[in-house]
């Protein structure tokens, strides 16, 4: 899919107060830091689209960008930077579980997880979280420039194996690096061949 244009439409706390226009729409959530803002910088070919830090933190609020006029990207806060959290639960914000939970538009989420950790936690218990309420998800690896391609393959393995103690079926994921602009064209394949499927869905109607 090929990217014509890319605007930010509004930042929110309150899922009642998104966009109302019924356009599928997919959003990025995982751990602070992991590179969600970046992720959609990379995929947007826009540099400074969404804001990045390298402080954990960064993204506070449900921004909302629409793409090519008809689908909307969602950046999210993080959740579960170490340094606050005690209890995992706690840091899954009320606004954030309201978004995931209320939001009609959300077609699928993406967790991103760093390639170079063992599955945290905190991402199993959120993954577990959607999961619960059928909300389609995929595993985005983010990072990947930080490895190898042979470690590469050996940490993604690894992870699968991991999820398989929990899971029966693994969702599908995708290997990035948002400084390299490794995997942009998966991404974006995915959320094209998805966006078809539901304008087709919409026409059986
Ligand atoms: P919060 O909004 O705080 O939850 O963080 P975020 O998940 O949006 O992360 P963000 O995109 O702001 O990136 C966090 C840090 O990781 C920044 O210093 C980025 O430059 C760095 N980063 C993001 N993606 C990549 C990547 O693909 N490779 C490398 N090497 N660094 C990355
Ligand atoms: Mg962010």
């Amino acid at each position: 899919m090929k990217i014509k244009s890319a605007e930010f439409v509004m930042s929110n706390s309150d899922v009642a107060k998104c966009p109302n226009q019924a356009i599928p729409e997919y959003a990025f959530i995982g751990r602070s830091n992991v590179g969600k803002s970046s992720l959609i910088n990379m995929l947007t070919g826009r540099k400074s689209l969404a804001k990045t830090s390298g402080r954990p933190g960064k993204t506070q609020l449900i921004n909302h960008f629409i793409i090519n006029k008809n689908w909307y990207l969602v950046d999210l806060p993080g959740y579960g930077y170490a340094r606050v959290s005690k209890s995992s639960k706690k840091t899954f914000q009320k606004f954030i579980t309201n978004y995931f939970e209320q939001r009609k538009q959300l077609v699928s989420a993406f967790v991103l997880v760093d390639i170079r950790h063992k599955p945290q936690p905190i991402d199993l218990e959120f993954m577990q979280y959607l999961g619960m309420k059928q909300i389609p998800f995929s595993i985005i690896f983010t990072k990947a420039d930080k490895l190898k391609p042979k470690a590469i393959e050996n940490h993604v393995n690894a992870y699968c194996d991991d999820l398989l103690q929990f899971w029966e079926e693994l969702p599908q994921y995708f290997v990035t690096s948002s400084s390299k602009k490794i995997g942009k064209d998966a991404v974006l394949e995915f959320i094209d061949a998805t966006n078809t499927e539901i304008e087709q869905l919409r026409q059986d109607v």
